[in-house]
């Protein structure tokens, strides 16, 4: 049986990922899609929603047992996983001691552990030519106080990205690491992410809907990075070539001034 696997799925672009990955795949590959989230309510809302049968799964990821279930079922059903999609990830706003220890931790926990995890347990049984898609941002192109650890858990994710897709050559499984500016998803709202956005954030902001489409694409034409939207790209562009430290004053002076 040829399946994807969604973390993620519940929300944002993990649910569009789905929703893409059954319009696209459906009946073309894909016999099952494999959606795994802490909220199940929500899975079953987007099993309504798809035409390809899914699998769900509500996990905690930032679980060890978690990962000792999506190990199980792929020992027993032997799948062969076409299309992966790391997109479970929050973020945490404020300076590094400003939250709780385990709401920081929790997010390396998630954003980089579950992730790799994931991603270790389901390589044995990934299809040669298959595709890993992991749900990095633009954050990790450059240091950003203020959202320190979030921005190095996704250059964690950028990092790891590019090495794996190196790594799998052989195989010709491409890993792609997702890298798009501020997304309208439910991101912003969950906790530790209230506040008044800057400016430039809200002026980037993009539809979840294009962000999964691009990165799909992006995917199957075998790129190793996704970024989305022309302000990204010329960030990620001043990221390669200016020094971080004088980036970094240039944005201080931009959030000093607002
Ligand atoms: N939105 C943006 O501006 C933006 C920009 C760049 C990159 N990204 C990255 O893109 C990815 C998707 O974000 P999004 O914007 O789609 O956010 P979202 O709508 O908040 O979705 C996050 C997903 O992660 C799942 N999740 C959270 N904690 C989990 C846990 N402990 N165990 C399992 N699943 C968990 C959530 O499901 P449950 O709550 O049901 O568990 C939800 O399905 C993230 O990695 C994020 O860092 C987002």
């Amino acid at each position: 049986m040829s399946i994807a696997i969604v973390t993620g799925a519940s929300s944002g672009m993990g649910w569009e990922a789905v929703v893409q990955t059954a319009d696209r795949f459906g009946g073309n590959g894909i016999e099952e899609i494999w959606v795994i989230a802490r909220r199940l309510e929500r899975l079953k809302e987007l099993r309504r929603k798809v035409p390809v049968p899914l699998r769900l799964f509500a996990l905690d990821l930032t679980e060890d047992s978690s990962l000792d279930v999506l190990r199980l079922e792929l020992a027993r059903r032997a799948p062969r996983v076409k299309i992966l999609v790391n997109a479970a990830g929050y973020g945490r706003l404020g300076k590094v001691g400003e939250s709780e220890l385990s709401q920081e931790t929790g997010m390396v926990r998630l954003n980089c552990e579950a992730l790799y995890g994931v991603t270790h347990v389901v390589l044995p049984f990934m299809a040669d030519h298959g595709r890993i898609l992991l749900f990095a941002s633009a954050a990790g192109f450059l240091p950003q106080p203020g959202f320190a650890a979030y921005a190095a858990t996704k250059a964690f994710v950028v990092s790891f990205g590019r090495a794996l897709n190196e790594e799998l050559r052989d195989r010709d499984i491409i890993v792609t690491s997702v890298c798009p500016g501020p997304v309208n998803t439910e991101f912003f709202e969950t906790e530790g992410m209230a506040g008044e956005l800057p400016f430039y954030k809200k002026l980037a902001m993009a539809d979840p809907k294009k962000v999964v489409k691009k990165a799909l694409r992006d995917s199957m034409m075998g790129k190793p990075v996704s970024v989305y939207g022309w302000t990204m790209k010329g960030f990620w562009i001043l990221c390669k070539i200016i020094p971080h430290g004088l980036l970094l004053k240039g944005m201080g002076r931009l959030k000093d001034n607002r």
